[in-house]
């Protein structure tokens, strides 16, 4: 049996780590924990398999029988829990970002080296039967010479919680960019074949809820988490840059909130001969420069967070590091830091 916990009980556990657990054969769910203890007990009476539920999650780090620990935790926490998971001898799968800093983050790649563990980072996508596609034919050689991704995620009024963990930068490291960003740039940097970075430029604004009482939306997800009365909101819920890597260049706007209601959700990937547009979390249209037609497969799309997880605990076994192994994902890291850096300085940051 492979015994783990779960540490942290909250959207991300229940719609996703959960009930990919609880489907893998041979993983026992020894510990659910959260801070709010009723949020780790609902999650044991709604899945099958939960023995314990605990509130301090250094009971599961001294349980010799855990294999491997699950952060599902606001992105701030990821660097304590990880560090001393990684410490304690555990195995850790955390979701993403890394944690609010490239620095930090580089800290918790080097304790998983110095300990010996695996420890990887839940960016899904990388998972995503249609994103594993492109990678695959761009490596091909399907599209030609792949020159440029422009990248759009954008949504009308929709910050998240408004005045909690999401838009208090210490608690989250940013907004939309490393909220959402992260799945995109680095679905980008991973389908491009592991580009390095160049050079970046970034403007990040936070301008639609500069008076949080006066916000008016439409959706607000994690409204839960919100505390639009005493909260923070000092986080960008608008961002457009340009990065140039050594394979291609990208450019992007991401928006939580904008004044226009009309969402888009896409990646495009640009090739001298065809090119794709992927509708993010679905298929993909691909266009051939000989045939000039448009053409949309059809095919399953398997559930990317059971995916991640059963690669993530075989990585485990095997010994052998997984593309989601945070070693694979630092330059996505260091590239969210530098456009966050590169909109505050108000210029264009190289890495050469
Ligand atoms: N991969 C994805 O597509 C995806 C989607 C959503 C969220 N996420 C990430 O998952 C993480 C959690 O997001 P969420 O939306 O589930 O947040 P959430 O607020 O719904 O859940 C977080 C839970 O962690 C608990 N918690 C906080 N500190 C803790 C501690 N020290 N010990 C135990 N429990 C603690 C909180 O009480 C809360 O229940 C974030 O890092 C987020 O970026 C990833």
């Amino acid at each position: 049996m492979f015994t783990v916990a779960v540490i942290g009980c909250g959207r991300i556990a229940r719609n996703a780590h959960f009930p990919a657990l609880t489907k893998l054969d041979g993983v026992r769910i020894k510990y659910a924990c959260d801070l709010v203890r009723e949020k780790a007990e609902a999650i044991k009476k709604d899945f099958e398999g939960i023995e314990n539920v605990i509130t301090d999650y250094r009971v599961a780090l001294a349980d010799p029988e855990v294999d491997a620990v699950w952060v599902l935790t606001p992105n701030y926490v990821h660097y304590t829990v990880t560090m001393d998971a990684l410490r304690a001898g555990k195995h850790v799968f955390c979701e993403k970002p890394i944690t609010v800093s490239y620095a930090l983050s580089c800290e918790m790649a080097k304790e998983a080296e110095k300990q010996g563990k695996m420890l990887n980072i839940g960016v899904c996508n990388r998972y995503h039967k249609s994103v594993e596609i492109i990678h695959d034919k761009i490596a091909n050689g399907d599209f030609g010479k792949i020159y440029h991704v422009h990248i759009s995620f954008r949504s009308f009024r929709s910050i998240p919680g408004l005045g909690g963990a999401f838009t208090t930068k210490e608690q989250s490291g940013g907004g939309v960019l490393i909220d959402w960003g992260v799945h995109f740039l680095d679905l980008a940097l991973y389908a491009l074949g592991g580009a390095k970075l160049r050079n970046v430029t970034c403007d990040a604004y936070s301008e639609m809820a500069k008076d949080m009482k006066s916000y008016r939306y439409k959706d607000m997800w994690a409204e839960d988490t919100a505390d639009i009365e005493n909260g923070t909101n000092d986080v960008d819920d608008f961002v457009t840059g340009y990065v140039r890597t050594d394979k291609a260049s990208i450019s992007f706007t991401g928006a939580w909130a904008q004044n226009i209601d009309i969402g888009e959700m896409y990646i495009d990937f640009l090739g001298d001969k065809g090119g794709a547009r992927l509708k993010y979390g679905g298929h993909f249209t691909e266009w051939s420069a000989e045939t000039l037609e448009g053409v949309t497969e059809d095919y399953e799309i398997p559930n990317m967070y059971l995916c991640e997880d059963r690669a993530f605990i075989e990585s485990v076994k095997t010994g052998v590091k997984d593309k989601n192994n945070i070693e694979n994902i630092l330059e996505s890291a260091k590239l969210l830091d530098t456009l966050y850096r590169s909109s505050d300085e108000k210029r264009e940051i190289s890495f050469e």
